[in-house]
């Protein structure tokens, strides 16, 4: 039996997320999502697709969709699930969120290249804007908003008005729409940035008076929550838990161990995908959750499972297996009958177990284990709730606010050749070595998570009289809330001499690259 507690269902006692925001490429997205939670709401982040899976089971209050570096006029633009047009739910378009409302239903966007919108700017109000909600409790009939747009929207699709124009008429455009009966507003600023005057009267209007969203963020109130559905689950039974150092089986841990006392039992598998110094850091974290049994296991029955396949998703669902029959035995051996897991909303989201594609296997999702329940109590939860009530359960800030490392660890950041105990230790000693560098340099802790794989791509190169034919190693960091979507880091330049020289100081390594792409397109791991 398999238990997600704040699953994201209906019907479930734990709430799904009250605003899904589809984000459709911008850089400003997370902080809708943040401006949201500073008024108590909180809600999801998700790309079309995925928001599209999420639809089927959840009914939000609200929808905002976001910007994009996109423009509604090029030939395959990024769009929201159409199925949100007759939803019957409140829509609030943000710049191209609302230029894609805007053609979509009928209106006309125009790109000007060249003549495009960035930074402050001046706006007008209609003098009726009173009555339109989104701008209630605005005093002035002009704002200083920060807008960052080329395309504009010149004719508004039929049954919308515009309550906002540009500052200057040689300026056309609208700068706001709304459509109370199709329950649809549109802003061409950005609210979410600091920038904007009034921006979070604008999202709160929409979010509580429009949609009717209750404050329900809060940590306090999250954990109690959290923590007694589980024990409801657990009843009197002993529960194990795979600890990872993380920031969610250390949370998860902290929440039930007080409660649960010596019937919980956390344990950690070191198979070989653990970096360099990581089981020590595991032991001190383990300290702080209060409770911890350690289990060393050899790496040969994992790197044997994936030594003879190049295929990521057959790599990650093989180190589960073993990963699986390992922890089962010490759930016997401790009379353990439930497993509690700290998985979050993005890998159910990702292993496709909320019915879309499957875009990652996370290594805990999907497990069955002979005899035994599972319980997942952040299954509802994103990354920056799990980091807020870590902090509310007292947790030290460096676990809060600690970097995310795959379950299946180097094996899966070992790319395009077979794992061996070599490749193993090569990766491992740099990955000390980058990660060490970024952290002088500061940029480390700048980055949501740094990602350092060992790509099975030789190239050749000169070392003292000889020619060399070594692999490469990739760096890449991502900057993000919650994982579902982020921005490739940019290392600078200073940063990223010193990483080469020191790599490439080490005969086994070819040569190094950097990989500063966004997600999506591209994932945070290689794998
Ligand atoms: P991607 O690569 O999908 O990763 O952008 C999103 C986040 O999930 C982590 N990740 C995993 N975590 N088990 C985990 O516990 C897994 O199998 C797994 N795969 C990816 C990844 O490191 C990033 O933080």
């Amino acid at each position: 039996m398999v238990i997600g507690l704040g699953e994201l269902q209906k019907g479930q006692t734990m709430k799904a997320p009250q605003v899904l925001i589809i984000n459709l490429g911008s850089q400003y997205t997370d902080l809708i999502d943040r401006s949201l939670r500073d008024f108590g709401v909180r809600s999801a982040i998700l790309p079309p697709a995925r928001a599209n899976d999420w639809l089927r089971s959840n009914t939000p209050k609200a929808i905002i969709l976001s910007g994009s570096d996109a423009s509604v006029n090029d030939p395959d633009p990024p769009a929201p699930p159409e199925v949100i047009l007759t939803a019957d739910i409140p829509i609030l378009g943000i710049c191209y969120g609302m230029q894609w409302l805007a053609k979509r239903l009928g209106g006309q966007v125009i790109s000007r290249t060249g003549k495009g919108n960035y930074g402050r700017t001046e706006i007008h109000l209609t003098h009726d804007y009173f009555d339109q909600g989104l701008l209630d409790g605005l005093l002035a009939n002009w704002l200083v908003v920060h807008a960052s747009h080329g395309d504009v929207v010149t004719h508004l699709p039929p049954g919308f008005t515009r309550i906002a124009w540009p500052e200057t008429s040689t300026t056309a455009g609208v700068m706001a729409m709304v459509s109370s009966e199709r329950k649809m507003w549109g802003v061409q600023f950005h609210p979410e940035v600091h920038e904007t005057q009034h921006g979070s009267t604008i999202l709160s209007n929409f979010v509580l008076r429009i949609a009717g969203c209750e404050k329900d963020w809060n940590p306090r109130n999250l954990a109690d929550e959290i923590r007694e559905e589980t024990l409801h689950v657990i009843g009197d039974r002993n529960a194990i838990i795979g600890f990872s150092g993380g920031v969610d089986s250390t949370t998860l841990t902290a929440l039930m161990a007080p409660s649960l006392g010596n019937r919980l039992r956390a344990v950690t598998i070191d198979g070989g995908q653990l970096r360099e110094g990581e089981i020590l850091q595991i032991i001190e974290t383990a300290k702080s959750a209060g409770v911890f049994d350690r289990h060393s296991m050899a790496s040969a029955p994992f790197v044997r499972a994936l030594s003879d396949t190049l295929d990521a998703e057959e790599k990650r669902k093989r180190f589960r297996v073993v990963y699986r029959d390992a922890f089962q035995t010490l759930a016997r051996g401790y009379g353990a009958s439930v497993v509690m897991q700290g998985s979050l909303a993005p890998d159910f989201i990702e292993s496709g177990a909320t019915g879309g594609a499957n875009i990652a296997s996370h290594h805990n999702v999907g497990l069955t284990f002979d005899g035994l329940d599972q319980v997942h109590p952040f299954r509802g939860l994103f990354k920056y709730e799990v980091r807020a009530l870590g902090q509310e359960l007292g947790l030290p800030a460096d676990i809060c606010t600690r970097q995310p490392f795959p379950g299946p660890g180097l094996f899966v950041r070992i790319v395009g050749a077979p794992v061996t105990e070599e490749r193993l230790a090569l990766l491992r000693l740099v990955d000390r070595d980058v990660t060490y560098i970024l952290q002088a340099s500061g940029e480390y802790q700048q980055m949501s998570q740094l990602v350092v794989a060992l790509l099975c791509v030789n190239t050749a190169g000169v070392r003292g009289d000889g020619r060399s034919y070594k692999p490469t190693i990739a760096i890449r960091g991502l900057v993000t809330s919650d994982f579902m979507t982020g921005r490739g880091f940019q290392i600078k330049e200073e940063t990223r001499r010193k990483l080469t020289r020191t790599l490439l100081r080490n005969p086994e390594v070819g040569n190094v690259g950097y990989f500063e792409a966004d997600k999506p397109p591209c994932r945070t791991e290689f794998e």
